[in-house]
């Protein structure tokens, strides 16, 4: 059996919010204000916002590609990690969902960073015609839109850039892929995988799956 490391105990998953990534007060009252409007709570966990935020550093990231804003919790925690002449554009389908993140990153003093794009997140990357300019991407979206957006984003983001996909565990059945469970679990469970699967192979990519709440596949771009 191959080691797999310590077992994230309550404590120690207490310790690491506690100490890296604890929320201040606009981003810990968003989600409680956000679903008073109607917006679903499937945005991700303070801790997956500190690792945004170490990648984005990482990354020098100065240009940033969001798929998928909800209420904008991932947005604000990726533009707070911007240089003070950064950009970062989030792609929304949902009216409702890009209103309320518009309002969100302008209570976060964020607005003159932040651009919300509304519409399908395929449509709004075909327009975005600019080669290898953007520093890091976050699909966080659609699952069977993510090979669309992967493929879009490979040609956005420069080598050395980030490209970062969220829910890559499928809530820790991703490795299920091959077993026929039948129904809906199972096209979540193969979409999920076939995005891994490109991430994991893709000779552009140098990928791996960090098992961060429901699991963040993380790509860098080859040089
Ligand atoms: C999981 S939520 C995003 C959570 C957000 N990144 C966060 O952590 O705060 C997924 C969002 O993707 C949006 N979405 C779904 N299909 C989309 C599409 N085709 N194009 C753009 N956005 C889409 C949904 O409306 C929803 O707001």
């Amino acid at each position: 059996m191959a080691m797999k490391g310590n077992p994230i105990t309550e404590q120690l998953f207490d310790y690491i919010v506690e100490n890296f990534s604890e929320e201040d007060d606009l981003l810990r009252s968003l989600p409680a204000d956000a679903a008073k409007q109607g917006v679903p709570m499937i945005h991700i966990s303070p801790e997956q916002g500190k690792f945004l935020q170490v990648l984005m550093k990482a990354a020098n990231a100065r240009r940033v590609i969001e798929v998928g804003s909800l209420f904008g919790y991932s947005t604000i925690w990726l533009a707070r990690a911007l240089p003070a002449d950064g950009k970062l554009i989030t792609l929304e389908l949902n009216p409702l969902h890009a209103q309320v993140t518009r309002r969100n990153v302008e209570r976060a003093g964020l607005a003159s960073k932040v651009e919300v794009r509304q519409g399908p997140a395929a449509e709004s990357l075909a327009q975005m015609t600019e080669k290898a300019s953007y520093d890091l991407a976050f699909i966080d979206a659609d699952k069977p839109g993510y090979i669309t957006y992967l493929d879009h984003l490979l040609r956005l983001v420069r080598p050395g850039g980030i490209i970062i996909g969220d829910n890559a565990s499928a809530a820790g059945n991703v490795w299920q892929w091959k077993n026929n469970l039948g129904a809906n679990a199972d096209e979540y469970i193969k979409v999920i995988h076939a995005f891994n699967h490109r991430m994991a192979t893709d000779p552009r990519l140098t990928s791996v799956l960090v098992p961060i709440s429901d699991g963040m596949c993380v790509g860098v771009v080859n040089p």
